[in-house]
């Protein structure tokens, strides 16, 4: 074999590997077109549920604690959730601006709330009595929601979960096991939009056979897109209660309102609405989403601090919303009382800390053509200096709540240079 030959050996074998459907899928002109909705979106609500969640001790308690089985998947027959609970969920979200939803449909607890043939710990054959993840997407449908699944890899009550890392026999059952339930999800319950897979613990790539998940996932659900929590890079990266912008790959920061994604009833550690406005923001202000979490009690409720806040989001996103749906990467950031997000030409100044009837602004490069309160459209008066913009005769209390937002046409893409400050600023003579 010459040289030649082998490398075209080599060449043909990766374009072939290229080829999988998972690859293919995979394909930037193709990713792009999948991910529009999705970033149009930009804000989502993630549901974690299941027998933890009778607990209301954190969806980590079984593991944290160290209840024993046979203690633990007892609450698999007391649990008894009311019809259609997953009804309200959907109308909170639509009323909060949220545009899809992503629910637990096995945590790591290992209850399915799905009805599964591969195994009798499940929703339909346990306490429910009914499968709860039908109700959920017919529920998120109803409301015009994008449909997402959360899975957990991670398994603490199926027998081969943990031996499977050291035992081959076990590895093949349980991968068999976790990718026909894959299968089932992707397949009994029409268009899914997002397939959220969580903690590879114990295996890797090749242990989970994740390209193989990945072809079969993309193959049932040519549309989907999957995080990357299977080991792969997926479509989206997950930052995890904080917001982290991803230069190379779209994002989406998932956060609690307090400190627990599964119902924690001491747990009153609550993000205030403004909290939550300034951190939807921030993402949209650098393309990324917002995936915010409740943790709905055994019986299907949500915790009344939960919907609390939401209404109030939900206020603000009826009348701001489309800033944040229709936000593009921002350059301007710096200001200790409020954050920016941009469309074309107009920038939008989101004032968190209300300064008074004066509202500045430093280190514009563009020139301001007019300004006005986002909400209402009504004009703002403004000067502009070399290094100051000051918006003028705003009321002394804030217009808005929580946040309130200035609207900025700009005469090109707004800019901001607040090194220009520093070093363009005429000084005075001092001792020199
Ligand atoms: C973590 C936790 C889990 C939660 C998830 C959400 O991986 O293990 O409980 O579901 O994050 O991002």
């Amino acid at each position: 074999m010459t040289r030649r030959d082998y490398l075209q050996l080599v060449a043909a074998a990766s374009a072939a590997a290229a080829a999988s459907p998972a690859r293919a899928a995979a394909g930037d002109a193709d990713r792009e077109a999948r991910l529009k909705w999705w970033h149009e979106a930009r804000f989502g609500m993630f549901i974690h549920w299941g027998l933890y969640s009778q607990l209301g001790r954190h969806e980590w308690a079984m593991e944290e604690e160290g209840i024993p089985i046979e203690e633990y998947q007892k609450l698999a027959a007391s649990f008894h959730p009311k019809p259609n609970a997953a009804r309200a969920w959907a109308q909170l979200a639509k009323q909060a601006g949220q545009k899809y939803m992503v629910m637990t449909t096995k945590h790591h607890e290992g209850f399915c709330n799905f009805d599964t043939k591969l195994t009798d710990y499940c929703a339909p054959k346990q306490g429910p009595g009914r499968d709860l993840v039908k109700e959920y997407v017919e529920a998120a449908r109803a409301e015009g929601m994008r449909v997402g699944f959360y899975y957990s890899l991670m398994d603490w009550h199926h027998p081969d979960g943990a031996r499977c890392a050291t035992d081959e026999a076990a590895r093949r059952r349980f991968v068999d096991y976790i990718h026909g339930q894959i299968r089932e999800l992707l397949t009994n319950y029409g268009k899914i939009d997002v397939l959220w897979y969580d903690v590879n613990w114990p295996l890797n790539v090749a242990g989970w056979e994740s390209e193989k998940m990945n072809d079969m996932v993309f193959q049932l659900q040519p549309q989907i897109l999957v995080n990357n929590r299977n080991g792969l890079p997926g479509d989206f990266t997950t930052p995890e209660q904080t917001i982290r912008a991803s230069n190379d790959q779209a994002w989406e920061s998932c956060m609690t309102m307090n400190g627990s994604w599964g119902y924690h009833k001491a747990d009153d550690d609550w993000k205030t609405p403004k909290t939550i406005v300034r951190n939807l923001v921030t993402c949209a202000r650098d393309t990324g989403n917002y995936l915010l979490n409740i943790g709905p009690t055994g019986d299907g409720s949500i915790p009344p601090e939960s919907v609390a806040i939401l209404t109030s989001v939900g206020r603000w996103m009826a009348r701001n919303g489309d800033r944040i749906h229709k936000s593009e990467k921002c350059q301007v950031t710096r200001s200790t009382f409020a954050n920016f997000t941009r469309e074309g030409n107009t920038l939008f100044m989101h004032v968190h800390f209300w300064p008074g009837e004066t509202v500045a602004l430093g280190g514009l490069t563009n020139q301001v053509k007019s300004a006005r309160l986002a909400a209402t459209g009504k004009e703002v008066k403004f000067v502009q200096e070399k290094f100051r913009v000051r918006f003028t005769g705003l009321p002394e209390k804030a217009p808005d709540d929580p946040v309130t937002t200035i609207a900025i046409e700009c005469d090109g893409e707004p800019h901001q240079d607040q090194n220009a400050i520093r070093t363009g600023r005429t000084r005075f003579r001092v001792g020199v």
